[in-house]
């Protein structure tokens, strides 16, 4: 038995979190003299190979395929469950299960493992796409749950108590909840309280956590989804957590969700051929949480506060911040992502993303009306959050107005009536309608805009007037707004008589 399996046969003890058995195992393998007759046919970069020269031939050796000493994903039993066991350990979770197609694949699992076609799921009616998705491929009955919405900075945060409880009871029947947390914003709701009047009703938790892989680490009150007693949680390690693009990680507890259910399910939607960078960067990426985690993030708040002090008392910029999401909308924050209100200097979060870009070199996550936003990670500094708020407020001196920005279409948060399934629509028969003269018709489409990754409307919903105006904002400002329809400024619809 390995020395990680025995721990875990032991549950007072807690893993060694400065174990990589996954990576070590994957660069001593890298490090072999190997003759491979095996895909990928690049064979460890032995041939010549441009992407050698820019990747490097360490990267291209342990680029390789499944194999017994280095385990398989769809069937873990030495090196990737080792690791996965880590992982859970780290997070506080029972069981953890590596992705390789980001948490929109965890998402989608979570939705099909707690719901057949036409069970109940409760969702947030700002839920991304991959929500959406998993919708259509699990055949569930959405019922939406509003978000709330904060005109002052334009943009929605998660669901209340309230509306989340109004939602359990109208619906006791539902196979499951699930819950943004934090948002794309940073927001989070009592999800503690929510997983107990769900777990009343025998109603499963799921989380969508993409933007929460650092949260247990962050201490200072803030719960993580696990803590919360979520039954399944999916967080992008990719995005916060360090590891690389498309990495994620699905975590399992309580037992409502079967592991075995969804290590099936898992298997079915996720490739055979599974990518060794991708997981190795995942065992990396959570030792690095797990052992350096919480010294990390103690040493960054203060930087933000200092950041967040100067831009609020040197401009009139505006920033989002625990007290403001607690006092008006009840819910808990997270310090690290840095939501700027830039109409107050009378320019869009549009204007003032392509500006930090062109003139400052700054990329920042995402843009809306109101507002751009900052994520704030471990790989900051000082010097790089000072960068930002110097081009903040360079960009009020050199660009800002006196006037105030206000729009009616801010956020994607209008309730569209739900005609038929999104299930249903996505197979119906589709045609393709010029956006201006779809208003009456049912949707067969997903109309978005990416970030932050909200369905404007989804298959199965009413087209109405509000829906071609928000379209109507979002490319003028934007650009895209993706749909599936080949021809510009048209949407796939159902046709008339296959509603
Ligand atoms: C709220 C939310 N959920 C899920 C996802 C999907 O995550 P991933 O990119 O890891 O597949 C995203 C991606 O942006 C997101 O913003």
């Amino acid at each position: 038995m390995s020395k990680i399996k025995e721990l875990v046969a032991n549950p007072i003890a807690r893993l060694n979190q400065d174990e990589v058995p996954l990576f070590d195992r994957l660069v001593q393998y890298a490090k072999q003299d190997v003759t491979p007759f095996d895909v990928p046919g690049h064979k460890m970069g032995s041939a010549m190979n441009p992407l050698k020269q820019v990747l490097g031939e360490m990267t291209l050796r342990m680029d390789v395929n499944s194999m017994k000493e280095l385990d398989l994903l769809s069937h873990p039993q030495s090196v990737i469950k080792d690791a996965q066991n880590l992982a859970a350990d780290a997070f506080g979770a029972e069981q953890a299960y590596f992705l390789v197609n980001g948490t929109t694949v965890g998402i989608q699992a979570m939705i099909m493992a707690t719901c057949k076609p036409g069970d109940i799921l409760l969702v947030p009616r700002n839920g991304h796409k991959s929500v959406m998705d998993g919708i259509i491929l699990s055949g569930a009955k959405p019922v939406f749950i509003q978000p709330e919405v904060d005109y002052h900075f334009g943009i929605s945060h998660g669901v209340s108590l309230f509306n989340a409880k109004k939602a359990i009871e109208e619906h006791p029947h539902a196979r499951a909840i699930l819950i943004t947390y934090p948002t794309y914003f940073g927001s989070m709701c009592d999800l503690e309280e929510i997983c107990q009047l769900a777990h009343k009703q025998g109603i499963a938790v799921i989380v969508d956590s993409a933007h929460g892989a650092h949260l247990p680490f962050l201490a200072n009150g803030i719960q993580d989804p696990i803590e919360a007693g979520a039954d399944a949680v999916t967080i992008s390690m990719h995005k916060t957590g360090g590891s690389l693009t498309q990495s994620s990680l699905l975590l399992l507890q309580n037992n409502r969700i079967v592991p075995e259910a969804i290590q099936k399910i898992l298997s079915m939607l996720q490739t055979t051929s599974a990518n060794y960078l991708l997981m190795s960067s995942l065992d990396v990426a959570r030792r690095e949480l797990a052992v350096h985690g919480r010294e990390r993030y103690r040493k960054l708040k203060p930087i933000v506060e200092k950041a967040i002090a100067q831009i609020e008392h040197e401009s009139r910029l505006e920033i989002l911040k625990p007290a403001y999401v607690g006092k008006h909308f009840n819910q808990s924050y997270d310090w690290t992502k840095l939501v700027i209100r830039v109409n107050g200097i009378g320019l869009t979060g549009f204007e003032v993303y392509t500006i930090l870009k062109e003139n400052y070199g700054i990329q920042m996550e995402l843009a809306e009306g109101y507002v751009v936003m900052a994520v704030i990670t471990t790989s900051d500094t000082e010097e790089s959050i000072g960068k930002l708020v110097y081009a903040l407020k360079d960009i009020e001196e050199k660009h800002g107005e006196q006037t105030v920005i206000m729009s009616t279409h801010v956020t994607a948060d209008q309730v569209n009536k739900l005609i038929v399934s999104p299930r249903e629509a996505f197979y119906s028969e589709h045609e393709s309608v010029d956006i201006n003269e779809a208003v009456g018709r049912i949707s067969a489409d997903t109309l978005m805009i990416y970030p932050p990754g909200i369905p404007l409307v989804i298959p199965g919903e009413l087209l109405s007037h509000d829906v071609v105006k928000q379209y109507h904002y979002y490319r003028q400002t934007i650009g895209t707004v993706l749909t599936e329809a080949k021809k510009a400024h048209h949407i796939m619809v159902v046709k008339e008589n296959d509603k």
